[in-house]
């Protein structure tokens, strides 16, 4: 890295699940956000680790070089690649992690590993308006939901965190025990608009401190589920819209009525919501009206910074580049 450059230029990477993604950031402006998304897992009801892995094998030189000619800019000019370390998928990291070493060593530029979900949070700092720290970010993706308390960009502490499932599969696996496609989240979301959310009532687990717990409520439905069925076949075809609507009313008030109670004990007057459900209508609204409630400041990445992207690992990398940090090309490509 030069002792000060005017200009930093990234490219980022993101591959841990099943978007293969790559942005390009300069001085902590996005300038390219690419995203392909693998439609391979939809037949399964759920993500094929193998298929995956192999997937990001075929799309990641088309949407680096698709990243790059949208920004405008050579190999030759970036001054580092952040990559997804991450949690997720090891097939899935290695392909993202590999690329960018080999990247790296032929630029003879630094990686920078990125944790995924300090990239959920981050995305953010992507906004016109951006929140002051410290805040407290509901992180909602498919595979995490935490509580965190953001004190600075890069200093971010877990509160709370889900005891098993996260809510982004409890709105999965309602839509495949639905006969529904994966991700079911965007369709139950869609059904729930047209639906009543107090048809069916469904149980709120009361977890201890800022825990959250989602299997219980999934093994309800299944139950719920099985009874309806058997009096009628149709059950689920009938009902598809007042189920939908009240699942989604009980996930957003799971994590709703937490999360509230947190922030008003760590006293902050800030609030975020990032990871791919919070692109559900429900909760956008409701977080809006929680933060009115309560005097608080709500701030929502934009859309297309809430579901897996590259633009989020572009700014982490960008706050860590600027700090001199850089992961060795000797390191492990996923975080163990
Ligand atoms: O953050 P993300 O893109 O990937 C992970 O890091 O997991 O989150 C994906 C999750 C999936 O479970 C998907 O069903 C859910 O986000 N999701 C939604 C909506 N859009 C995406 N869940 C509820 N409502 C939505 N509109
Ligand atoms: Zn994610």
């Amino acid at each position: 890295m030069t002792e000060k450059q005017d200009t930093i230029t990234l490219l980022a990477i993101e591959s841990s699940c099943d978007d293969t993604a790559a942005a390009v950031i300069r001085n902590c402006k996005i300038l390219a956000n690419i995203v392909s998304s693998q439609e391979i897992h939809k037949e399964y009801g759920g993500v094929i680790p193998e298929l995956a892995g192999r997937a990001h094998q075929q799309h990641i030189l088309p949407v680096v070089k698709k990243a790059l000619k949208e920004a405008g800019i050579e190999a030759k000019d970036l001054d580092g690649i952040a990559y997804t370390q991450g949690p997720g998928l090891m097939g899935s990291l290695l392909v993202g992690g590999h690329f960018t070493k080999g990247m790296c060593m032929a630029l003879n530029i630094p990686s920078i590993g990125v944790n995924h979900l300090q990239a959920h949070v981050a995305a953010h700092y992507l906004n016109e308006s951006m929140p002051n720290f410290p805040f407290l970010c509901l992180l909602v993706s498919g595979g995490h939901t935490q509580i965190i308390k953001v004190k600075a960009p890069l200093d971010m502490e877990i509160i709370g965190s889900t005891i098993d499932d996260a809510a982004g599969e409890a709105f999965d696996k309602t839509a495949k025990m639905l006969g529904l496609p994966y991700p079911g989240g965007p369709l139950i979301d869609q059904y729930a608009e047209l639906g009543n959310p107090l048809a069916y009532q469904f149980p709120i687990a009361r977890i201890e401190g800022y825990g959250y717990s989602f299997s219980g409520l999934k093994t309800s439905l299944l139950y719920f589920l099985q009874k309806g069925v058997k009096e009628d076949p149709d059950f689920i075809a009938k009902n598809l819209n007042d189920i939908c609507a009240s699942m989604r009313y009980t996930i957003v008030k799971t994590l709703l009525d937490k999360f509230e109670k947190a922030v008003k004990e760590a006293d902050v007057k800030e609030i975020g919501i990032a990871g791919g459900v919070s692109a559900n209508k429900l909760l956008r609204k409701e977080f809006e009206k929680l933060a009115a409630k309560n005097g608080w400041k709500a701030f929502i990445p934009k859309f297309e910074y809430c579901t897996d992207n590259a633009a989020m690992i572009a700014v982490v990398g960008h706050y860590k580049f600027l700090a001199g940090e850089s992961t060795p090309l000797s390191a492990l490509p996923f975080a163990r």
